[in-house]
């Protein structure tokens, strides 16, 4: 099943031949030997790419389960909780903690900024955080967080760190046993989705627990939630014929797709593909007269939040693009009407950004700019080659 349009949008990404085939292979029993023998392999490769000797759950929801069941299996109702914020996403923790009457205080960075690691050991040094969440890319302002520096300043107060990878998981590094800096510094929680640099549709809830987060949710006597409870699900993520609760099958298949197109592509070189992508697609769009609302330092491999060049009407540059069958998504909250937000992760190729380039640079020339679509392709393409 071919696509028909070219969906740049933070997510959901491009799906596949071989993902669409295997989400529509025969459906099977949820308690069927065969189903088990595909879950547990993807599985496999799920607790390879988090590089993790804890535990990984995947099951039927979106990335706001994920957040839920980060949460609620490590902090108790009344603890205290940080948030780094990096834009909305970060912001959403504040309405997950407050559901599980968790005390939540947040760090803001000014959209496209991120917050100081100094303003954040500052916080912290008050006490009692049991715990960080870190949103490694927010969707919402294309701005990444930097574990080097977050990571240490966060384990050094012993909180556990949560780190959302909704829009960063498989196409950024999320290594779960990677000391930064100190001694069992590492990466506690990471919690995704299936819809982004993973390249499957929405539909699936995906978190590793590494074992300190597993050993804070023993430490509990129980949680707020039967679904979301990971010791509901442990035993049938070692044994996934067992019941809990009917597994997404389809969905399964398409994911254990997925994970074999990550694993053949080599996770260091599907990182390496995500950074050079994002920085080339931001060279090319520069020719444009495009600026961005992140630095570069700072901006993800993963999706970029563009600001247009004067002269653009947003909403009209949007509807032509979408139809020449380009569809990128607008630009939120302070910045609606100024930008639009682009997609570049997940199995897509340079081929369907080289076409990319062209249709927008297509579109800007009919919105009376005067810009050169092949200089920007070419580029795209330099850039690409010089960072892969
Ligand atoms: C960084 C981030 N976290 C969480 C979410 C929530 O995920 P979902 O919409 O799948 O519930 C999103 C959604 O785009 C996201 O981008």
């Amino acid at each position: 099943m071919p696509n028909k349009e070219l969906l740049l949008v933070p997510g959901p990404t491009p799906v596949v031949d071989e993902i669409y085939e295997a989400l529509s292979r025969e459906t099977m029993s949820h308690t069927d030997l065969r189903f088990a023998e595909i879950f547990s392999e993807a599985l496999s490769i799920t607790k390879k790419m988090f590089n993790t000797d804890g535990e990984v759950f995947v099951i039927a929801g979106s990335g706001t389960l994920s957040m839920e069941m980060a949460l609620v299996n490590t902090v108790a109702p009344g603890e205290k909780i940080l948030i780094v914020s990096h834009g909305y996403f970060g912001d959403r923790f504040i309405g997950v903690c407050n559901a599980l009457g968790i005390q939540a205080e947040a760090l803001a960075a000014e959209w496209g900024k991120q917050v100081s690691p100094a303003l954040i050991e500052e916080k912290l040094q008050e006490g009692g955080y049991k715990a960080v969440t870190v949103t490694h890319v927010d969707t919402s302002t294309g701005v990444m967080a930097n574990l080097d520096e977050l990571v240490p300043v966060v384990k050094k107060y012993g909180a556990l760190f949560i780190l959302d990878g909704v829009c960063a998981s498989a196409g950024l590094e999320e290594d779960m046993n990677k000391e930064y800096g100190g001694k069992d510094y590492k990466i506690d929680v990471v919690l995704t989705a299936s819809q982004k640099a993973i390249g499957v549709p929405p539909g699936l809830a995906i978190v590793a627990f590494g074992p300190k987060a597993l050993e804070a949710r023993r430490k509990m006597k129980k949680v707020a939630s039967y679904y979301a409870d990971i010791l509901n699900w442990s035993h049938i993520m070692k044994e996934p014929f067992k019941y809990f609760a009917t597994h997404p099958i389809n969905m399964i298949y398409g994911y254990a797709e997925a994970m074999k197109i990550i694993e053949a592509e080599g996770f260091a070189a599907r990182y390496r593909r995500h950074t050079a992508i994002g920085k080339s697609i931001r060279a090319a769009l520069r020719i444009f007269g495009m600026t961005f609302l992140a630095k570069e330092e700072v901006s993800a491999p993963t999706l970029s939040c563009i600001l247009y060049p004067q002269g653009v009407d947003d909403t009209e540059f949007r509807s032509s693009l979408a139809k020449k069958g380009l569809i990128v998504a607008g630009a939120l909250g302070p910045l609606t009407g100024k930008g639009f937000r682009l997609g570049h992760m997940g199995n897509t190729t340079t081929e369907q950004f080289s076409n990319a380039i062209r249709v927008i640079g297509e579109t800007l020339r009919e919105q009376g700019l005067n810009v050169d679509s092949e200089q920007a392709v070419k580029v795209f393409q330099q850039v690409f080659a010089d960072h892969n």
